[in-house]
């Protein structure tokens, strides 16, 4: 594929976090039925990391999509950690992925050798969009900016070079707060053209991002792509919150959301993957899931019809911020 407007139907590609064995030891079968869905809905943009799973989702990606011709389908993958032969004993949200144990590492070196891992699981000779993964807060903390200067000299000079040379499609950063979307898109040197933004522009959550993020990227023609728009599934009745156990604030905000769509006949997932998208700067959103039936609901849901009503209620009651672009000609 040459571009990622090429690749989307419907703007929304799939994620492939959760086929890492991110929430649940899924079995072989299922992870294939579930990438072959979304081929199967058309779907030919796909993201993925060597993170998830330490390559597990990478390698059941490449396992299904091998079978087509490679200019069907648009790969996006991320460097900043590569897998390493050493097995460790996994824990928290990855508990069921390989046990290889994975290194952080945003060093040009380290970022040439996740690319070669990445081609190699994939079974591919090139990648269209390469992603600079977490270097934020919420991995680093206070290290963060430390790690974003690491980045700075050394992934996104090997990524800027593989840009001119016309080796990738496009790169950016793929993150779970707008901080680093904001820096990179101020750089003078480096200059990524999309980023990819989890659960910061969602039905949920978005009114830090509308502030600075979105705008700027409009106006820099960075294109978002959201990530987590189910802001890793509380939306819809998971257990968590952005990647941590849902406190009990945030279950009762989706309650609310669910009483109102219900009243409305909205389907919640409609609502999130329309809102998602409607940004002007919003190149497309990526759910993930595990289960080959969701890929039908989330193409079915994406052109969902959602009255005006609803979205007059949400942002008459505060849920949705009044300068969000909505899906509606009321707005
Ligand atoms: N830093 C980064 O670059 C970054 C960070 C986060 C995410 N991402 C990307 O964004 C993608 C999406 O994020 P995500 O997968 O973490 O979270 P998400 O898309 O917000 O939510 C995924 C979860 O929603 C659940 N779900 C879907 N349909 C459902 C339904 N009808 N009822 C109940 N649950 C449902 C899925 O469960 P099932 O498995 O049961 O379907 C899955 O656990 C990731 O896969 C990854 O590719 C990137």
């Amino acid at each position: 594929m040459k571009s990622l407007e090429q690749a989307l139907r419907h703007k929304v590609g799939l994620g492939t976090a959760p086929l890492g064995n991110m929430f649940r030891d899924v079995p072989e079968e299922e992870a294939q039925e579930t990438i072959q869905s979304a081929w199967d809905q058309g779907i030919r943009y796909f993201d993925t990391a060597p993170f998830y799973g330490a390559g597990l989702a990478e390698q059941r990606l490449g396992n299904v999509l091998s079978k087509y011709d490679r200019d069907d389908y648009f790969i996006g993958t991320k460097v900043g950690r590569y897998v390493t032969n050493e097995k460790e004993e996994k824990e928290g949200l990855f508990a069921d992925a390989r046990g290889n144990k994975v290194i952080t590492d945003y060093s040009e070196d380290a970022t040439l050798k996740s690319i070669e891992q990445s081609l190699e699981r994939l079974k591919t000779d090139h990648l269209d969009m390469v992603f600079v993964h977490d270097v934020s807060r919420d991995f680093h903390g206070d290290e963060w900016i430390t790690k974003f200067d690491e980045a700075r000299n050394g992934a996104f000079r090997v990524l800027s070079r593989l840009l001119e040379e016309g080796v990738i499609n496009s790169w950016g950063l793929g993150v779970n707060t707008t901080e680093p979307i904001e820096l990179v898109m101020e750089l003078e040197e480096a200059q990524p053209d999309v980023c990819l933004s989890a659960t910061q522009y969602t039905l949920l959550q978005h009114e830090r991002a509308l502030q600075r993020m979105m705008p700027t990227a409009a106006e820099k023609d960075v294109g978002i792509i959201v990530g987590s728009p189910y802001n890793s599934g509380v939306l819809l009745g998971g257990d968590h919150f952005n990647y941590a156990k849902a406190g009990s604030d945030i279950l009762t905000h989706v309650n609310q959301l669910e009483d109102i769509a219900d009243r409305h006949n909205v389907h919640l997932k409609a609502a999130a993957l329309q809102f998602s998208t409607s940004h002007p700067a919003s190149k497309a959103v990526i759910p993930g899931s595990t289960r080959p039936d969701r890929i039908v609901e989330d193409v079915e849901m994406i052109n969902a019809d959602i009255p005006d009503a609803f979205w007059r209620e949400l942002v008459d009651k505060g849920f949705v911020s009044p300068q969000a672009p909505l899906p509606t000609k009321a707005y």
